[in-house]
């Protein structure tokens, strides 16, 4: 049995919802992934589950009264300090919004706001009441201070509609909870991570740009973060949500993305440029709508900076520098003759010509290979897998340096 959670501390927050059941698998779940389980439970949530299953489930007597400290014999201060993670399931609409809002009129509540623990989120609720804008928007501020949100999945929902909001798979939220305490391995490193497609645009309503969905900056974004590391992003057209990071720029042209690199550039411990830039861009741009006209339209490309090679050139010691690379053909070749090109200290090669493998897939057929030549055949591996194969490299790097 694996023990991914030994030795860690969770406080489970459960709310009043028809799931609330649900929370005596979870805290089961986590048990069995050798964690110890603290409950906290709102008024309403004893509606639905007595305190006393939880407490027989995980051992340790259930908190639910602000003022009883003679009963469970800890404070909210206490409860909200001594936890390696507090993850709240289910989280009812009503509790979000005053959670979203700084309202601390419940033990939980208190525990929260008092707290500067990760923590997880799990709503679940009627599909309207969690598509109103309100609720949307509330998740939204608690996802800007640092809450994880772990989203509600879609099915028949206990009110009889269908739709999103019931709560998200155990499995799911039991994994999210193992990546959130894992190793904070790499918390010293302030990392730049690129992603999407640039655009470039010939005149107001036309541009040329390339298929990059943006799901490979992302992976590493989470990797990084959820072992320690500040992650920005720099990224063009993207279908992914990069907001929940430490910082995000959104931009257009290959220019603009070398422009905003070189703002912060020597703060940066690690660059991982995994945006899709253009090779090309119009010679001539102009400001007004290029008219229709009968017959061939001929354009000019002139080539566009390389914004990985003016890193590379201008990279600073113990700064690492990883490029990427899509290739159809010599794969390993290629991508060796970048790394020496483009000053590079590790590149990823992926063999788009694969099936499955590149633009908008989830797994990329992929090598890493470092500055010394050495290389990892990685074959067809998820987006996930290929960040943190990337993350351990960079810790070995680390610690070898
Ligand atoms: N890249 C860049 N600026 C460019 C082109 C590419 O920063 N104008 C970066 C990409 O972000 C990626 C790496 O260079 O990390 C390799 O991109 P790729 O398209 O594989 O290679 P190119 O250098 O453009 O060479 P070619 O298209 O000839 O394979």
């Amino acid at each position: 049995m694996s023990e991914e959670l030994k030795d860690k501390t969770i406080i489970l927050g459960v709310t009043g919802g028809i799931s609330a059941y649900k929370a005596c698998e979870l805290s089961r779940m986590m048990m069995k992934e050798g964690a110890e389980v603290k409950v906290v439970m709102t008024e309403n949530a004893k509606k639905f589950v007595s305190p006393l299953t939880f407490q027989y489930l995980t051992g340790n007597k259930v908190a639910d009264d602000m003022y009883d400290l003679e009963e469970s014999g800890i404070s909210h201060i206490e409860l909200a300090d001594e936890n390696d993670l507090i993850v709240i399931c289910p989280a009812t609409a009503n509790f979000i919004s005053k959670y979203a809002n700084g309202i601390a009129d419940n033990l939980l509540l208190n525990v929260l706001l008092a707290s500067k623990s990760q923590i997880v989120l799990c709503p679940a609720m009627n599909v309207n009441m969690y598509e109103n804008t309100l609720i949307q928007n509330n998740l939204n501020k608690l996802v800007k201070n640092g809450v994880h949100v772990v989203d509600p999945d879609s099915g028949e929902l206990a009110c009889g509609w269908i739709g999103k909001g019931r709560l998200a798979n155990l499995d799911t939220i039991v994994e999210t909870i193992k990546k959130k305490v894992q190793n904070k391995s790499l918390e010293k490193e302030n990392i730049l991570i690129t992603a999407g497609a640039t655009r470039e645009y010939m005149d107001p309503v036309r541009f040329i740009s390339n298929p990059s969905t943006g799901i490979v900056g992302y992976c590493m974004a989470e990797e990084f973060q959820s072992k320690g590391a500040k992650v920005n992003i720099i990224a063009g057209y993207n279908e992914v949500n990069f907001e929940k990071f430490d910082s995000y720029k959104k931009i257009t042209t290959a220019e603009e993305m070398k422009n905003e690199i070189s703002k912060n550039f020597n703060k940066y411990t690690v660059v991982i440029k995994a945006a899709a830039v253009g090779d090309y861009r119009f010679s001539r741009r102009v400001n007004k709508k290029i008219k229709k006209t009968d017959g061939v339209l001929k354009m000019e490309l002139e080539e566009n900076i390389d914004v990985l090679k003016y890193i590379g050139e201008n990279k600073k010691e113990n700064q690492i520098v990883v490029g990427f690379a899509a290739e159809t053909e010599k794969i390993v070749e290629n991508a060796k003759k970048k790394i020496i090109s483009k000053n590079l200290d590790l590149i990823i090669a992926n063999d788009i010509s694969k099936k499955n493998s590149g633009f908008g897939e989830n797994s990329n057929f992929s090598f890493l290979i470092d500055s010394s030549g050495n290389i990892d055949e990685l074959g067809l591996i998820s987006k996930s897998e290929l960040a943190r194969t990337l993350a351990t490299k960079i810790e070995q790097m680390r610690q070898n340096s």
